[in-house]
């Protein structure tokens, strides 16, 4: 099994990351993981410094040759504002005590981790809640989990996302949508991922891709900030992974765990999800078919999962992604020193971070998949799993 950790502050000198369970023997290059986490960086909506670096992670052990050992394979990710002094982090991130004041943030901000933090830490500062609360951390989580989307890839299992809502501009109905992605889907999920990179705000539909670009841009001129609606499917995912003998076992519950652990992320569904509950059950059950000695299913509302296993139909995963709580225009807080009300402080920021965070989501669903993979036909090496595979007819 893949288990995964990540280190390290936004402000800190380096993002760590461990991956522990890969199988031995498969192919992993730096420019896989490289992929992933300049995707990540991509997107119209972003705030401030427009020519931001591109990160790397360097693989530090685990991979000979190009290919894992089956040892824990360790990645790490410089943080380029800290090599280069920039801000003076190098002393306010310092793990050593320093000489003379480091200046405190006393502030926090509404939507985000700042005051929960501090009462739960019981700090004086926000700063370090700040940089741990930062979905910078994201960057390490992408390039841990694209390890995962790496051995799901070797067995033909691809993943791709698109945005399907940025505040009030997106499709009508989540079935005009599907029937849109479909031609996509034949060669594998990893198309349609490339069709909505193609676009700044990763949506398929060009006329909606410029209408969510006004959007930003109007909300943006007004200080504000948006989130929305996106759509994950995964093809190539054999029946039979998942289970329905044990609550913890449940695909639908482990993949949203995944989803939902991802900052702003507010809500998930499967499937029809929440549309389910305004329709009656015939317009919501996929029948089943026998056709070329292979069951299927005549639709895929249930959005590739039943019983907590996989129907070997595409997953079809929908995510809310909250509006970004850093915004020009302030908010009302109350500083923790003085307990007077006053405005927020506004710091470089993002306006919409959706069209990024797909990325994100599309990777961190990676491990959880490639879990339910390994359970069903894992083993130490890729030659062994190999052998193992027989998807289900
Ligand atoms: C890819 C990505 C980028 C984000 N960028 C920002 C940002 O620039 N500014 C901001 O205030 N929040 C940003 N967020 C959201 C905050 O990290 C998040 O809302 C905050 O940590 C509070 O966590 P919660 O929303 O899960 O409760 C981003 C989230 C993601 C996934």
């Amino acid at each position: 099994m893949i288990r995964y950790l990540t280190a390290g502050e936004s402000h800190g000198p380096e993002l760590i990351g461990i991956v522990e369970g890969l199988p031995a023997g498969l192919p992993l290059s730096q420019d896989a993981i490289t992929l992933q986490l300049a995707r990540r960086q991509e997107g119209y909506g972003r705030g401030g410094r427009m020519a931001f670096e591109k990160d790397t992670a360097e693989i530090v052990s685990g991979v000979r040759f190009g290919k894992t050992m089956g040892h824990p394979v360790a990645l790490k990710m410089v943080n380029r504002a800290y090599e280069r002094d920039e801000d003076n982090w190098p002393r306010v991130m310092s793990s050593t005590p320093v000489d003379g004041p480091v200046e405190r943030i006393t502030v926090p901000r509404p939507g985000h981790a700042d005051l929960v933090g501090v009462q739960k830490f019981r700090f004086d500062d926000i700063r370090p809640v700040i940089e741990r609360s930062s979905a910078r951390e994201t960057a390490m989580r992408v390039a841990c989990c694209a390890t995962a989307r790496e051995l799901l890839r070797y067995f033909g299992i691809q993943i791709g996302g698109h945005v399907l809502q940025i505040g009030e501009q997106g499709y009508d109905g989540w079935d005009n949508v599907r029937s849109a992605a479909d031609p996509l889907l034949i060669d594998g999920a990893e198309k349609l991922g490339m069709a909505a990179d193609a676009s700044e705000v990763r949506c398929l539909d060009d006329n909606l891709t410029e209408l969510m670009v006004e959007e930003i841009k109007k909300r943006r001129k007004e200080g504000s900030s948006l989130g929305g609606i996106y759509e994950i499917v995964v093809t190539g995912l054999p029946a039979g992974l998942g289970s329905y003998a044990h609550w913890d076992r449940k695909l639908e519950g482990i993949l949203a765990q995944a989803v939902m652990s991802t900052q702003a992320m507010k809500g998930v569904e499967i499937g029809l999800g929440f549309e389910a509950g305004r329709r009656h059950g015939h317009q919501v059950h996929d029948e089943i078919t026998w056709e070329q000695e292979r069951f299927g299913r005549t639709t895929n509302r249930a959005g590739g999962l039943e019983g907590g296993v996989t129907t070997g139909m595409p997953l079809i995963i929908r995510g809310i992604m909250k509006p970004i709580p850093t915004m020009l225009k302030p908010l009302k807080t109350v500083d923790m020193e003085t307990k007077k009300i006053q405005d927020t402080r506004y710091e470089r920021s993002d306006v919409c971070a959706l069209p990024r965070a797909v990325v994100v989501v599309e990777n961190v669903i990676a491990p959880a998949l490639a879990n339910a993979f390994l359970e069903k036909f894992g083993g130490d090496s890729i030659s062994e799993i190999s052998e193992r595979y027989r998807p289900a007819n």
